[in-house]
């Protein structure tokens, strides 16, 4: 079995698909070494399924099989850049792990288990590229009792501890994440809360740009106290993990209900709400880094929020003296850890190695995640 696997990730912000080629032989230090990193945007009319998708509405069934079907011909053309760029045929790699698209996510709810629901074709994926795909990595972590979520935690582990140190990293994509690594390896794991789908949604509705570049626009605004108060008294984020959420609360709905309320709505100025909430995604971020990975010195961030000087500036400005800083001063450019992160978890299932960490996500013990979608064998050609 090689060691080249390829991790495909699509996340909350609707922002595409990163994908990466990687090899897990380093020897070095790090676990992984990138062969090759692709980034392909969603098309306008896909990003507008897949969001209309996250809220309850007519032949959902039809609508999300068809949606899987053009997530996986995109999943596809990543693979197919993905081999070209580093010059591998596809025997050489061992599996794909695809995350598919969140559209649901409620763990624990309704009858006890609850759901999280990711949109994928993993079948044609693999009838596409000919490769074995691991997909659905998070149901068995529901089914066991957990969140199924966050799963990256155990990777940033795997990445960026060092024995004897504790170490903070946060993810910053739709949503935030944090994993909380103690000394001695022992890890946590949550979501402090919303980042990108919140600034993304703002940003887009109110200025037509799909994000706010760097976040000099939030830069230029100022945070209102009335609806940063009315922002975080959310219940969400009082909660001790384990915990995750996803559109399903932070939508627009939910901001326009506290721009309502504070009166914000009718007296602030677009550019001042962005500048709040990007100073909420601090805030709540902070607030989770301070309660829960006390002993840390340092915080990775990675995820496309990294690349926003804005946020990580408020960032660093809430946790002085704590040293907040870019994955890629760790070796990992932001873009790439979490596409790395189903990399590896793909590498975990096909070695029946439990991918979740129950500390992490309240799951009844370890569990192999995902399911296997096999390639084009000699038996089916
Ligand atoms: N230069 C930048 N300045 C500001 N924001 C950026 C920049 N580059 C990327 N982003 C933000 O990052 C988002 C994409 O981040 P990312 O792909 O990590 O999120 P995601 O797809 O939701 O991932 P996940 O759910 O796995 O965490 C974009 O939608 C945008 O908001
Ligand atoms: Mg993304």
């Amino acid at each position: 079995m090689s060691t080249v696997f390829i991790g495909l990730m699509s996340g909350t912000s609707l922002d595409g698909v990163d994908g990466v080629l990687v090899d897990f032989a380093s020897g070095g230090p790090a676990p992984l070494q990138v062969l090759a990193h692709r980034h392909a945007e969603f098309d306008a009319e896909l990003r507008a399924e897949l969001l209309a998708l996250n809220r309850p509405g007519a032949d959902e069934i039809h609508r999300v099989a068809l949606a899987g079907n053009r997530l996986a011909r995109s999943y596809a053309d990543v693979v197919a850049s993905l081999l070209q760029e580093s010059g591998l045929a596809a025997e050489r790699v061992t599996a794909v792990g695809c995350h598919g698209q969140t559209v649901r996510h409620r763990p624990g709810e309704f009858d006890g288990i609850g759901y999280t629901v990711q949109i994928n074709a993993p079948a044609l994926l693999a009838e596409l590229c000919g490769i074995d795909v691991v997909a659905d990595f998070r149901s068995r972590d529901v089914a066991a009792g957990g969140q199924g979520a966050p799963l990256v935690p155990a990777f940033h582990r795997a990445l960026f501890h060092r024995p004897g140190q504790a170490t903070a990293a946060l993810n910053l994509g739709g949503i935030a994440n944090l994993s909380a690594i103690a000394a001695d390896g022992s890890t946590i794991g949550f979501d402090s809360g919303p980042a990108n789908a919140l600034l993304d949604f703002w940003c887009s509705a109110t200025t037509g740009r799909r994000f706010d570049a760097n976040g000099a626009w939030a830069a230029g605004g100022a945070v209102d106290v009335a609806l940063l108060d009315a922002l975080m008294a959310e219940p969400y984020f009082a909660l001790q993990p384990p915990k995750s959420t996803g559109r399903d609360l932070f939508n627009a709905a939910w901001l326009e209900s506290r721009l309502a309320s504070s009166g914000a709505r009718a007296r602030l100025p677009a550019q001042d709400v962005q500048a709040t909430l990007a100073e909420l995604t601090a805030r709540t971020a902070a607030e989770a880094v301070r309660r829960h990975a006390g002993p840390a010195r340092e915080l990775i961030v990675c995820g496309g929020g990294a690349f926003n000087v804005d946020l990580m500036r408020r960032l660093a400005a809430l946790l002085t003296p704590l040293s907040v800083r870019s994955s890629a001063e760790r070796g990992l450019p932001p873009d790439q850890v979490e596409a790395c992160a189903f990399a590896w978890l793909a590498r975990a299932f096909v070695r029946r190695e439990p991918g979740n960490l129950p500390s992490v996500t309240g799951a009844g013990g370890p569990r192999s995640l995902g399911a296997l979608y096999p390639g084009r064998s000699a038996a089916s050609t």
